[in-house]
């Protein structure tokens, strides 16, 4: 059995004539990645759909009894006709591509062999080009190397999801290739930024007067935002070592490291205990701050989170606004996984507040689905973050015709010569609208909370209540190994893949719904792969009750 997985090559052959040249047009290069992508699309698709999440299962100390389904067992043949969505899905016709029990193998060389067969290097740089065949049909193998992030069992970390609208937005980009950082090379491409930028500040409550910046992601997007906070708090550098950032226990692990990427190593770093819903707790950030302030240090910034990584909590913003407020302190709010739920109705009120914060991180390729590489900053007091970048343009820039007038985004960020982002995040929104996003992210929502409540009524297993998302549950009064041994049971045949995380020094297994193509009856399936785990743990009877 070949461990090939093949894409339907026959469109882009044609085209081959359209890509040969460096002087090929846009146009025709537009039109080959709009056949491109349907093919690619139909064949992912069909790998989320049919195929396991490509998740490599750890091994355990007792290898030999897991059976592990390798993604790159599978010849996948994927052409319009092979792809079938929508609810019927489960049910698989005669021309799909079946998976069954001769495709797994089992044993413990599948289980540290790792992800697909990984049997050659990618094809080499040559003096001289090969054919577009050649070269797609190499490319196709990362399709077996790759954990799928937009399978609908994928529900681990935050899943990235791309769609084909921002493909093509990023096709095009490519293609005209504008400098979009100022407007004397493309008052459009800057425009279109622009748009993006006030558009989600007005959905957090932010005034025009905001502005902003399309990032690589939330990192970079809280790195800009930190900038502008140490300029505007902390002007001078010999009060580094005594400035301090206040986070939660639950604050992603990225924000403390831009310190170091700002210059600050030596400052201080305090992280505030999280209450009994996983929020930062109020009193105490108060109270690590008054001592601070006691002792000669220079509390500096506070970082609330809308949606922790871990959990899917959120922080009480209004009163940490009260608190930074106070104390002169800059606010940074970290919507980087949570903040696009504020489109929907239900969700709304857990941003009240996020309106005050100085600065937000959010990143459209979380909750808007763009490809990876789409943060997103927002500095409430736009000229603040103008302030923090402005610099003296190279003379070899003397002669561009700029208005002073103009706020050009290459003067709101460290960065020059970006990727044009803008059409990955804006083509999906102008060809879907709006409410296709709240829709799915509502669904989410929702699927998380019944998750919740399927789980809560199963016994052995306690469960958190979910905020947002992501639900965090367990077997209470067993070792952590056997809540580890849950999760291998539940995700051994590859259908799904999810993680443990460690929250208040409680292990639990968490479960992130977050992927457009995870519905209801994936949540049953996983849901019926819990109960089934449990029965053949064959656990005694235990007292217990619900968290959260
Ligand atoms: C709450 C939160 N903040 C920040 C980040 C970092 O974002 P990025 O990976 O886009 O840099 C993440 C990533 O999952 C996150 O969940």
């Amino acid at each position: 059995m070949s461990s090939e997985v093949v894409f339907n090559l026959e469109y882009l052959t044609r085209l081959e004539e359209s890509a040969r040249t460096l002087e090929s047009t846009p146009q025709q290069r537009s039109e080959m990645m709009f056949k491109a992508q349907r093919e690619v699309d139909a064949y992912l698709e069909q790998l989320s759909l049919d195929h396991p999440t490509g998740w490599v299962i750890p091994p355990k100390e007792t290898q030999g009894q897991d059976k592990l389904v390798q993604p790159g067992q599978y010849q996948v043949q994927s052409g319009p006709n092979q792809v079938q969505s929508g609810p019927d899905r489960a049910q698989s016709g005669p021309d799909r591509v079946q998976s069954g029990p001769d495709q797994v193998q089992s044993g413990p060389d599948q289980v540290q062999s790792g992800r697909g067969p990984h049997e050659t290097e990618p094809l080499p740089i040559q003096e001289n080009g090969v054919s577009i065949d050649e070269v797609l049909r190499d490319f196709s193998r990362i399709g077996n190397e790759m954990e799928r992030e937009g399978h609908p069992g994928h529900m681990a970390y935050v899943p990235g999801n791309s769609t084909a609208p921002a493909a093509i937005g990023d096709f095009l980009a490519a293609s005209f290739n504008p400098y979009s950082l100022n407007v004397a090379s493309c008052r459009r491409a800057v425009k279109m930024q622009q748009m993006i930028v006030q558009w989600v500040g007005r959905l957090f409550g932010y005034p025009s007067a905001c502005a902003g910046n399309l990032t690589s992601g939330g990192t970079v997007a809280t790195m800009v935002a930190m900038t502008t906070a140490r300029d505007h708090k902390v002007p001078r550098s010999k009060d580094y070592s005594r400035s301090v950032l206040y986070l939660s226990e639950l604050t992603h692990d990225g924000v403390a490291k831009c310190l170091s990427t700002l210059g600050m190593r030596e400052a201080v770093v305090r992280k505030v205990p999280v209450d009994d819903k996983y929020r930062m707790d109020v009193n105490i950030l108060r109270k690590f701050i008054e001592n601070d302030v006691q002792n000669n240090l220079l509390p500096f910034l506070v970082v609330a989170t809308t949606g922790t990584t871990d959990v899917g909590s959120v922080d009480p913003v209004p009163a940490i606004r009260a608190v930074a407020t106070q104390y002169n302190m800059w606010l940074h709010v970290d919507a980087c996984y949570g903040g696009f739920f504020v489109l929907c109705n239900s969700a709304k009120h857990l941003f009240e507040g996020v309106e005050t914060a100085d600065s937000i991180a959010v990143d459209p390729h979380k909750g808007l689905y763009a490809p990876f590489g789409t943060g997103l900053v927002l500095v409430r007091n736009g000229t603040l973050l103008r302030n923090s970048n402005t610099r003296q343009h190279g003379n070899y820039m003397q002669d561009q015709l700029t208005n002073p007038e103009d706020w050009n985004p290459e003067d709101l960020t460290f960065e020059q010569s970006a990727h044009f982002r803008a059409p990955r995040v804006l083509l999906p929104l102008q060809l879907y609208g709006v409410a296709t996003f709240r829709d799915a992210l509502q669904e989410k929502l929702e699927l998380a909370k019944y998750l919740y409540l399927r789980l809560k009524g199963q016994a052995h297993i306690q469960v958190v209540e979910p905020v947002l998302s992501t639900v965090l549950f367990r077997i209470p009064g067993v070792s952590d190994n056997t809540n580890r041994a849950l999760l291998r049971e539940i995700t051994t045949d590859g259908r799904f893949f999810i993680t443990t995380t460690t929250v208040k020094g409680v292990l639990y297994l968490r479960v992130i719904i977050f992927c457009y193509r995870t519905h209801r009856q994936d949540v049953d399936v996983f849901i019926n792969k819990v109960k089934d785990a449990v029965v053949k743990m064959e656990l005694p009877e235990v007292e217990f009750c619900h968290a959260g």
